[in-house]
This record gives C-alpha cells, structure tokens and sequence, in this order.
C-alpha cells in the first residue's frame, strides 16, 4: 500500500497546529469526525503535563497514518512517544512522515505483544492511547500492566451496534454486559464503556476515576485516571438499569431486591441493561483545567462541547429521551430547557444530557416527567 499512497496525488488538510497531506483514495482518508477526539486529547495531555510539571511520556498503541500523533508533537507537552501500528504500510508511512522526530520510537507489532514486551521490560507511561476499530475490550488488560500509578489511558470504542443494543450476543461476549436497544442507548453504551473499565482495573488490582466520558455521535471515548489498589473503589457505582413495565429506568445493584415478573408479557416485563457504571461521567475541574487550555481559536467548538459536558449532572445515570415520551403519548416534543425548568421547579434535580439535545438527565421519577405534557398547552 505505501507505494500506492505516495504514487496518489495528495491532498492537504489542516486539523489544529498540524498541516498534513493524505492521499486521496477510499482506503485511507481523513475523518473529520474524529477530531473531538483528537482535540480532547491533547487538552487533557496539557493539563496533565501542567499537573506533573513535566511533559509526558506517551504510549500510543494504534496510531494509524499519525494524526494523532502530530498534533500530539506539536499541540501537546510530549517528552517521549512509542507509536505503534501492527499495519506495515501504515508502519511505513509513520516511518517517512516522521523520520525527523527525536521524541518518537517506532514499532510495527500486534498491540498485546507490543504490551506485554512492555510489561516485561517494566516500562510504564503517563498516558496510553487505545483508539482501535471497533471494540477495546481485547487489549484493555494488556494495557492495565504499563500504566503509571495516577496515569492516564485514553480509549476509544467504535462498535455502535454492540453498545447500542442491536447486537446484544457481541456485547455479552466483548464487556460482559447486555446493551439495549432505544433512544437513550448511547448512554448506556458509554455506561456498559466505562463499567467494563472499571471491572478490567480492578481485576488487576487497580481501579479508574472517569476524567470524561463521551459519546460525539460517532464513537464512544474515556479518559480514566487509573489508581492503585480497589479499597478506593465504590461498588455501588456499578450496578444495572432496569426498565420497567411503564417505561421508568431504575438504577439498581447487583444482590439487592429488584423487581423481577416471571410471566412473560412485554407489557409487564422488566428490562435490565448492564452491569454498568452508575457513578460520574467526568471530573469537572479537570474538564474546567482542559477549558482554559484550550486558547487558540481553532478549538471554539470544543470548547463549546466542554461546555455542555460541564454542564450536565453526569452523577445521574438515567436519561430520557423526550422524543421518544412524546411518540409514546402522541404528542408533540417540548423543550428541554422547560423540561429542566419544570422538574427543578418540583425539586427534582434535572439537566440536559451532552450527546442528545433532547434527553434529560433527572432523579425524578417517570409520573413526574409526564406531567410535563399536562402542563403544556
Ligand atoms: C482508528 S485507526 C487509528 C487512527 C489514529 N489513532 C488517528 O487518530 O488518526 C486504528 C488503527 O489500529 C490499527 N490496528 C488494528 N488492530 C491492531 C492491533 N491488534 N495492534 C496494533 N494496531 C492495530 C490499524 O492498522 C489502524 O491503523
């Protein structure tokens, strides 16, 4: 393939600080809707090297045609990256593209081989980046043996049906969790995400703290601060959601009462989605340090994204979706502005959720929520 890309004619794009050329071709191509993902990176890799007081170390598993890891080199405090990609020709390309970078060690190796080299060598780095196709769930472990104590690893995950709930055997088999299916499955998705995480860290004698947790409309992505140890480790933030026959989500746990209907009847079955986290999506003074970070123009859609991330009351794991409660009742969707206003007024805590405008985050209960509609004109 390398031939090939340098045989094609270029074309130039420019994403933050970086100017690069990519061929134009259907194999290989820049994807705009990826770059929330790079931008969020190299903001947390700011305020990350602000905190140290150094720059960092990186261990960048799957770097592709290097978009990433550019702008990682120009934007970002990098003191030392080990870029890797199991393709030759991607390998082939970093190569040439990156032969002048003294910062960078190169590897061309399937990423639990290259991981578990690591381990034995006792390398460890203060931020990993998993950003695959598809799942993450196959090299997580490797990942847990190089990361430093409080370090940070970056993950992506890309299969929306098995998140999503239209393929619940693949999410069964790839987190141990069931998805579901349905307008807030994002949320759980990013729930299932982040629950598989948890239990991957802690069976390594470790445990995370989400600094964010996203879904961009394309792809789900985690930073987790990883800890030693579980004693810091709250089980009671894992847990599952059940749906109830009446469309009510509830947060429950694992060994505690919940209700269960042993007759089948769609209309009185309960649903249950998990395990999965249950506690907060993100640390808001980290997102409030990675706001501040981001100066240069070119990041004021990001910026405006850690806004509504800033904003949403991340530590209340069930969401609705208006849309989807107005289809039910047959009646048009109201605002979600005066939804929040309307639970907030009845003392209920309530806020706008960041990947769906209109979803609601709430502790009030389903009969609260449709009275929304009796109010409304
Ligand atoms: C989503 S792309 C990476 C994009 C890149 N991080 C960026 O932001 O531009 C996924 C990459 O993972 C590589 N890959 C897939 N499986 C791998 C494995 N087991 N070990 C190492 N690399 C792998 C693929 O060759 C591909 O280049």
């Amino acid at each position: 393939m390398l031939h090939y890309i340098f045989a094609m004619a270029m074309e130039i794009y420019r994403e933050g600080a970086v100017e690069f050329s990519l061929p134009v071709s259907e194999r290989v191509f820049y994807n705009p809707r990826a770059r929330l993902g790079r931008d969020m990176g190299v903001l947390a890799m700011r305020v990350e090297a602000e905190r140290l007081e150094r720059p960092l170390e990186v261990l960048e598993l799957m770097a592709g045609l290097g978009l990433r890891t550019r702008r990682y080199l120009t934007e970002a405090p990098v003191a030392h990256l080990l870029v890797n990609d199991a393709n030759y020709d991607a390998f082939a390309y970093l190569q040439e593209t990156l032969k002048d970078e003294t910062r960078v060690e190169l590897r061309n190796e399937l990423a639990q081989r290259l991981l578990a080299r690591l381990y034995l060598e006792d390398r460890r780095f203060d931020w990993v980046d998993l950003d695959p196709f598809g799942s993450p769930a196959p090299f997580v472990p490797w990942a847990t043996g190089v990361i430093r104590w409080e370090g940070l690893l970056y993950v992506t995950a890309t299969d929306a049906p098995v998140l999503c709930g239209a393929q619940r055997g693949e999410a069964l088999k790839s987190y141990d969790a069931v998805s579901a299916l349905g307008r807030e499955c994002h949320e759980f998705g990013l729930r299932i995400l982040v629950g598989f995480l948890q239990r991957r860290l802690v069976q390594a004698n470790m445990h995370g703290v989400p600094l964010f947790s996203l879904f961009d409309g394309y792809c789900w992505r985690v930073l987790m601060r990883v800890f030693k140890g579980t004693r810091g480790f709250n089980t009671e933030h894992l847990g599952f959601i059940a749906q109830m026959p009446d469309g009510e989500y509830r947060a429950t746990h694992a060994g505690v009462p919940a209700p269960v209907i042993h007759t089948y009847d769609p209309a009185q079955t309960v649903r249950w989605i998990g395990p999965l986290w249950l506690g907060p999506l993100h640390d808001h003074a980290f997102l409030g340090a990675m706001f501040r970070a981001a100066h240069e123009d070119y990041f004021a859609e990001t910026r405006r994204f850690l806004t509504r991330l800033n904003r949403e009351l991340d530590e209340l794991p069930v969401i609705y979706n208006l849309s989807a409660l107005a289809d039910k009742l047959d009646r048009s969707v109201p605002p979600t502005r005066e939804a929040i206003k309307f639970l907030r007024e009845r003392g209920y805590r309530a806020s706008g959720v960041h990947h769906s405008g209109n979803s609601i985050r709430t502790d009030a209960p389903l009969s609260t929520i449709l009275q929304l509609w009796e109010y409304q004109v």
